[in-house]
């Protein structure tokens, strides 16, 4: 087990490189079942759910090789369209390979992802998408098991918008026998990503980037290259960062597009930015102003950054309100948060942060990957040394966080610890 041992206090003033997205990598990670041949997916990043999805497509008989963010997939040898519980546990993004088996196969074994640190995360949605396109669905053992003779085009509603459902639903439909309309779509940048390397396979797609999904299903597919999104939620998460410590900082590789209503509420707490076509900058001389957030679908503020938010709220002097209405549990940061001192009312699914306070060193425990990242926030700006044990959450998600936060000025240090 690794922890970090943070030296708070340093400003943060430098250009950090922002890596791929993991979402979307996830995403078209799985979309190389739907056809045999040879893949590159450029700027992929190097994370452990990376790994992990590599694994899981050798498993099935694909060849992955990965160097220099460049990804390359080799799934003529693909021959099972089993996704077993020890993959799926450690990342449930690896239920997207659902959907391509199905259609691929008209067979699918796929464990079940259960829950994760901030509770349940149901795959409804996901299995109502696939019985709408034909499949026969049984829960058997905690594995989902589908069959179908061959997928038909349907009518899929979404009643909540769901980045894996949309993505699952529509992988399936490329290869399904007439026409899918698929209506509340996520229109998340992962989602239109992952729709473009579809329409590069030679899927038939209308609508990307809408809420409302049309797809023309083909007799087959094939491989093809296709280069990554930025990380939006990387990008952020540094912005954030900077903005704590008073800094200047200018992302490159980015794209302002994808968070224009992050950049806005960074605006609104005192922050200066401005942006060109694949650049970011950040300058921030005071404290923040309490700014109050409420997470909701694309384009609104990810709740993959409420964490992060939280973090940023504890340095404004007054009251912050921040909302999850799409994990109403997404909190497990907040109790490490005030063993360095914060000021934090949780009251439903809104932390009230009662910001200002000086934050001091401690030694505080990651949950989950983003709760992590809060915590990191923190201990950047917190007075002495803090601790974050059980990063392999972060490993997760970013891409050597503590190397890039370095080469702007924070004080990171990366080392092994027998304390699980
Ligand atoms: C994706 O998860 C992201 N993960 C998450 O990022 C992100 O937080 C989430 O979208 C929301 O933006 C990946 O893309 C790999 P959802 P996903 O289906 O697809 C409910 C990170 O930190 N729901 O859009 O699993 C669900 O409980 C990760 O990078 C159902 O009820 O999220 C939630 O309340 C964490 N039934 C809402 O929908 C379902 O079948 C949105 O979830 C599916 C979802």
């Amino acid at each position: 087990m690794d922890k970090f041992i943070i030296k708070g206090g340093t400003r943060l003033e430098g250009s950090i490189k922002i890596s791929g997205s993991k979402n979307c990598s996830l995403a078209l990670m799985a979309s190389v079942l739907l056809a045999p041949g040879k893949y590159k997916i450029i700027n992929t990043p190097d994370l452990r759910d990376v790994s992990t999805m590599s694994l899981l497509l050798e498993n099935m008989g694909a060849k992955v090789d990965f160097s220099q963010n460049l990804l390359t997939i080799d799934t003529t040898g693909v021959n099972s369209y089993e996704a077993p519980y020890e993959h799926v546990k450690k990342m449930r993004a690896s239920f997207y390979v659902l959907g391509p088996l199905l259609a691929r196969f008209g067979r699918a074994k796929v464990s079940l992802p259960g829950g994760c640190a901030w509770g349940p995360r149901p795959v409804d949605l996901h299995i109502k998408a696939m019985q709408k396109l034909g499949a026969i669905i049984s829960i058997e053992k905690g594995y989902v098991i589908a069959k179908t003779k061959k997928l038909k085009g349907n009518l899929i509603h979404f009643d909540i918008s769901s980045v894996g459902a949309t993505g699952n639903a529509l992988m399936a439909a490329t290869l399904a026998k007439g026409t899918t309309v698929i209506t509340n779509a996520a229109i998340e940048p992962e989602i239109t990503a992952l729709a473009e390397m579809l329409v590069k396979m030679g899927a038939k797609i209308d609508g990307i980037g809408t809420t409302t999904l049309t797809i023309e299903g083909v007799d087959e597919l094939y491989s093809c290259d296709f280069e990554n999104i930025p990380d939006r939620i990387e990008s952020a998460t540094f912005l954030i960062a900077a903005a704590m410590t008073k800094g200047k900082i200018e992302l490159n590789n980015t794209n302002y597009e994808h968070m224009t209503a992050v950049l806005t509420k960074l605006e609104e707490s005192g922050c200066k930015i401005s942006y060109d076509k694949k650049n970011i900058y950040l300058e921030m001389e005071n404290s923040p102003i309490p700014t109050d957030i409420i997470t909701s679908v694309y384009p609104g503020i990810p709740t993959d950054i409420q964490a992060q938010w939280t973090a940023y709220m504890l340095l404004a002097k007054g009251t912050s309100k921040i909302t999850d209405t799409i994990y109403y549990d997404r909190f497990k940061h907040i109790p490490e948060l005030m063993r360095l001192g914060a000021d934090i009312d949780l009251v439903e699914n809104t932390a009230i942060v009662n910001g200002g306070k000086q934050l001091s060193g401690a030694v505080v425990m990651s949950s989950d990957l983003r709760g992590s990242a809060s915590l990191i926030l923190a201990g950047l700006v917190a007075k002495g040394t803090t601790e974050v044990l059980r990063i392999y959450h972060i490993d997760r998600g970013y891409e050597k966080i503590e190397n890039k936060l370095n080469s702007i000025g924070a004080n990171i240090k990366r080392v092994k610890t027998d304390i699980i």
